[in-house]
């Protein structure tokens, strides 16, 4: 007798943020779990099974790289993705900037009809001895489909796992509802 499971969505993880920031880094770092010392300027696209990811979820993790992709693949990707983690690098307030004045405009101009969850990233945690996120938090406050920040670091695998969870998290378990701080006049 086959028995037959329920079918399970499969969660996509997209990774944005400026150019430099980590984002190949990040998911060579999580697949192979070291650093890698040279990487190429985008990454293949990973299915991870679901019989190995905490939620149970077949995901789909996926980079993006400036260089290598036209706007309207971007956008492209945008549209597909079940979730975006904004990466930027703890050591580059550029990088911080354009969370709010680049990515999240790009996003919620992808998906006008339902929000698309976002994590915010802080790679390169092992440069610095501070935190950005009292920074972040004041930007999650702005922006109710942000659903967590983390900061990492591809280089020492802090935080690497955790921040794949928490964008699975992010889709399957969205507090954006609960915590939406619209304000009721
Ligand atoms: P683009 O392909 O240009 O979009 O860049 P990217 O965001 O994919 O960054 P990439 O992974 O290529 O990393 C850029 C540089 O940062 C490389 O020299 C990496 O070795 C370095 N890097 C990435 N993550 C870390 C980290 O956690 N710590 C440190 N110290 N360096 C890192």
């Amino acid at each position: 007798m086959v028995v037959k499971s329920p079918l399970k969505r499969t969660v996509r993880i997209l990774l944005l943020g400026d150019s430099g920031v980590g984002k190949t880094s990040l998911i060579l770092s999580l697949v192979s779990e070291e650093f890698p010392e040279n990487v190429p300027a985008k990454a293949e696209e990973i299915t991870i099974p679901a019989d190995v990811t905490p939620e149970q979820v077949p995901t789909n993790i996926v980079d993006y790289s400036a260089a290598e992709q036209s706007e309207a693949e971007l956008n492209e990707q945008i549209k597909r993705a079940s979730v975006v983690c904004i990466v930027y690098a703890v050591d580059d307030d550029d990088s911080i900037d354009r969370i709010t004045s680049h990515w999240m405009p790009l996003i919620r101009q992808n998906h006008p009809d339902t929000p698309c969850p976002v994590v915010l990233v802080g790679n390169k945690i092992d440069l610095v001895d501070y935190s950005t996120i009292d920074g972040i938090f004041e930007i999650m406050e702005e922006y109710s489909e942000i659903e967590t920040c983390i900061e990492c670091s591809a280089k020492t695998l802090k935080n690497i796992s955790e921040m794949f969870y928490y964008a699975q998290k992010a889709v399957l378990h969205p507090t954006a509802p609960i915590y939406s701080v619209e304000k009721a006049d």
